[in-house]
């Protein structure tokens, strides 16, 4: 990584400043993923989930804690983070009515497949723009890991499939239906700008991504597995 090269670099101060809380902001996302991800594996341990799959997702807290200490040096490097209020609970812990295998079901619906599932392709987008070198190189190292956080919430649903029954799809379901209304509303509150960005995408860019995202990679995935219904209002 080109460390040093985005402190050197002449960016005026008022947007290094916007930058700088726009790359806290994205450090605080990595970490709460390692959140998520973190309370996600204690439940699959125990849902007694097959032990090979719990390894592969135990490793992606790693690569979440690392994600977040990459974006906090980018901010570091444009003056410093920005001040931001951090929530005594990151992530919403799942209702202890559920049985183990659906408390796990609720983290993995939630952390991985409505989560992961949007970063993944949103990454991939965002390291396809023109950026500074270290900004770039950031860019890319976090797309790269994210392509195996992206799958992992699949491979567990579909394992889980058979101890679903009607009802626990039906709460599934509803955990999609208040994400995905979550994510419209996120795409209808981008406001377009024509300032220049150091690693994020335009409100058109982030519009146009995270619609074909949501078509493609969240909801095509959920209706094949029953946890979508297309006649949803999202
Ligand atoms: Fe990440
Ligand atoms: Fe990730």
């Amino acid at each position: 990584m080109p460390w040093g090269s985005l402190a050197a670099a002449k960016i005026p101060a008022n947007f290094a400043m916007r930058a700088a809380g726009v790359w806290t902001r994205m450090a605080y996302f990595e970490y709460r993923a390692a959140v998520g991800i973190t309370m996600a594996i204690d439940a699959l341990l125990a849902a007694r989930a097959p032990v090979d799959l719990v390894a592969v997702g135990s490793r992606f807290i790693q690569d979440e804690l690392s994600h977040a200490e990459l974006c906090a040096r980018v901010a570091a490097e444009l003056g410093g983070a920005a001040p931001m209020a951090f929530p005594s609970r990151m992530v919403a812990i799942p209702p202890q009515r559920l049985r183990p295998i659906m408390r796990a079901a609720d983290l993995v619906t939630r952390v991985f497949c409505l989560g992961e599932a949007f970063s993944l392709p949103m990454a991939h987008a965002a390291a396809k723009k023109k950026a500074p070198p270290l900004v770039a190189a950031v860019l890319r190292r976090i797309a790269k890991d994210e392509s195996e956080h992206g799958s992992f919430g699949w491979i567990f649903l579909d394992w889980a499939a058979d101890q679903f029954s009607d009802e626990d799809r039906a709460y599934l379901s509803g955990l999609v239906k208040d994400a995905l209304g979550a994510y419209r509303d996120l795409i209808a509150e981008q406001i377009p700008s024509d300032e220049g960005t150091l690693g994020w995408m335009t409100a058109e860019e982030f519009r146009h991504h995270a619609e074909m995202t949501l078509e493609n990679d969240l909801i095509a995935p959920l209706a094949a597995r029953g946890l979508y219904a297309s006649s949803q209002t999202i």
